[in-house]
């Protein structure tokens, strides 16, 4: 110090304050240093942060346009809250897999705290997640989720399924209830033990109030609240959204009452009684977990299985069956294949291995829809990505879709192309950026059940049906155009379903 200021000839606060301003900065070098710098990202606003950069009707795409400048991890500010988005298969899996305790956690938006009250399994986190996504793992197998159980559920749904398509006579019609429905009722009986019938109102208005909310979810208004959660009382989206979960709980309420009433210990119908009976068994445990078993993490638990059950599996398909009637020579070689192996008669899961194209084309439909492009985490303790430093309960965004369609992954990422999928025999081949469930910590639970779900509806549906455009529109007019939300659909569009004569 005696030095500076022989030096300098300067007064002793002065250096004083110099000395501290120089140790400052040397510590926040070396800090930088050892912990990493923060991800980059665009300049943002007192407040506001970067709201008027994002376009939060195609979020995603918009995050993903931002990574292609700022990187495959980078910052963003979302009003005044900070969130790091991370783009690309190798590090989506980084994060996930490899950092997978790390990244973890979900993050969840005011409006899903207001909601699930750290309930049940998609918006929860700690150990009350764990044990509710631990117990929902493995009751679900028990009524055979990704086994013969649910296969024969599936199948039995099918005939009410083509039924509904029977009824249209090759007349063109928009085919998500009757998907909703279909997949709906896969859950519903693993739920609550029980399928419901198509015309029932009281499933009807369960099912149209879960698309609504999930619509909702992921709306601008929503959003908004996100980032300034104090204006909730004033956004429509929010009151609209809460009003929309009150009447599904309502629903599930009395739901569980009537199983409640009618329960017996000897025989589990679904999951309800299952856990009707944990819960009864737990109130004389002193074991620690005991305590999470409560009427509150039943409810949202089974909200959460039925809204993530029945939206995301409908829309694959959905876009499934699109994608057939405007890829006609798509569609006619899974026929060809569909026939030639099965000889028409019903398909089951363990016909995949003998249908490599047909399983390349639902791999690549799936690839294509990117039904869930992004999830949300944040992180469980501080982190360090790609030379990144991350601090503990940040947001992180990880975007599934550029992971789906990452250049350096795929040979034709914006194209539907099945030989992703297909070697040079045609051979069904695995590809380790396919990962539309997620992975690591969060991965979807109910991954076995969906895959099986879409392989047999899709499989059967295609042995019965041709589908094509409404009369007068071309398969190159059919519209691609998704819609997004919290899930992506495709936009709303009527096909014909024309009843197939394989004797010819
Ligand atoms: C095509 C169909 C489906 C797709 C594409 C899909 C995709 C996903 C994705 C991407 C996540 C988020 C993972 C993450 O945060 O990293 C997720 C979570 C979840 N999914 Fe699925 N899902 C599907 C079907 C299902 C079905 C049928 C069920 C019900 C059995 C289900 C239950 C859940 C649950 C409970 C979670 C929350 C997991 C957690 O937070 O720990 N999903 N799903």
């Amino acid at each position: 110090m005696a030095v500076v200021q022989e030096l300098f000839q300067i007064p002793s606060v002065v250096t004083l304050l110099v000395s501290v301003l120089v140790l400052l900065i040397l510590y926040l070098l070396i800090d930088t240093q050892i912990r990493g710098k923060e991800p980059p990202g665009p300049r943002s606003l007192p407040l506001l942060g970067n709201l008027l950069q994002l376009d939060l009707k195609r979020l995603h795409l918009n995050l993903f346009q931002l990574s292609q400048k700022y990187g495959p991890v980078y910052t963003i500010y979302f009003g005044p809250k900070k969130l790091v988005v991370v783009a690309g298969y190798k590090i989506v899996k980084e994060a996930l897999v490899n950092l997978g305790e790390e990244f973890g956690d979900r993050d969840i938006p005011p409006v899903f705290k207001d909601y699930a009250k750290g309930h049940g399994i998609v918006f929860a986190n700690g150990d009350s997640w764990k044990e509710m996504r631990r117990f929902a793992l493995s009751t679900l197998r028990d009524f055979g989720m990704g086994k013969r159980g649910s296969e024969e559920k599936i199948i039995e749904e099918i005939h009410y399924l083509t039924e509904v398509f029977e009824n249209f006579k090759g007349k063109p019609f928009d085919n998500t209830e009757a998907l909703m429905h279909t997949t709906s009722n896969i859950i519903s009986s693993i739920i609550y033990g029980d399928r419901f019938d198509y015309d029932d109102p009281h499933f009807q208005e369960m099912v149209t109030q879960t698309k609504r909310n999930v619509q909702l979810m992921a709306s601008p208004g929503v959003l908004i609240y996100d980032m300034f959660p104090w204006l909730g009382w004033w956004l429509k989206d929010r009151k609209v959204l809460m009003e929309g979960f009150k009447f599904t709980l309502t629903q599930i309420k009395q739901m569980i009452r009537k199983l409640r009433e009618t329960l017996n210990l000897e025989e589990r119908r679904g999951f309800v009684d299952s856990y009707l009976i944990h819960q009864q068994k737990m109130k004389t445990s002193r074991e620690q977990e005991s305590g999470y078993y409560h009427d509150e993490n039943l409810l949202m638990t089974v909200a959460n299985l039925f809204a993530a059950g029945t939206d995301t599996t409908a829309n694959t398909l959905r876009w499934g069956l699109l994608l057939m009637a405007k890829y006609p020579h798509i569609q006619d070689r899974v026929q060809e294949e569909l026939d030639r192996v099965t000889g028409g008669r019903q398909t089951r899961i363990e016909d995949r291995k003998n249908l490599p194209y047909t399983d390349a084309v639902i791999h690549e439909m799936q690839r294509v829809a990117q039904v869930t492009p992004l999830v949300r985490h944040s992180t469980s303790c501080d982190v360090v990505l790609q030379g990144y430093s991350i601090k503990k309960g940040t947001a992180v965004a990880l975007l599934l879709s550029s992971v789906l369609s990452d250049e350096s992954e795929w040979e034709s990422p914006s194209t539907f192309n099945p030989s992703h999928f297909l070697d040079d025999q045609g051979r069904f081949i695995k590809r380790d950026a396919f990962m539309p469930f997620s992975a690591g910590r969060r991965l979807c639970i109910g991954e076995s059940l969906a895959r099986m779900e879409i392989f047999l509806f899709f499989t059967t549906l295609l042995q019965k049906f041709r589908f094509t455009p409404p009369p007068g529109v071309s398969e190159s007019d059919l519209d691609q155009t998704p819609v997004f939300g919290f899930t992506v659909s495709p936009t709303p569009h009527t096909l014909c379903a024309q009843p197939r004569d394989r004797s010819s």
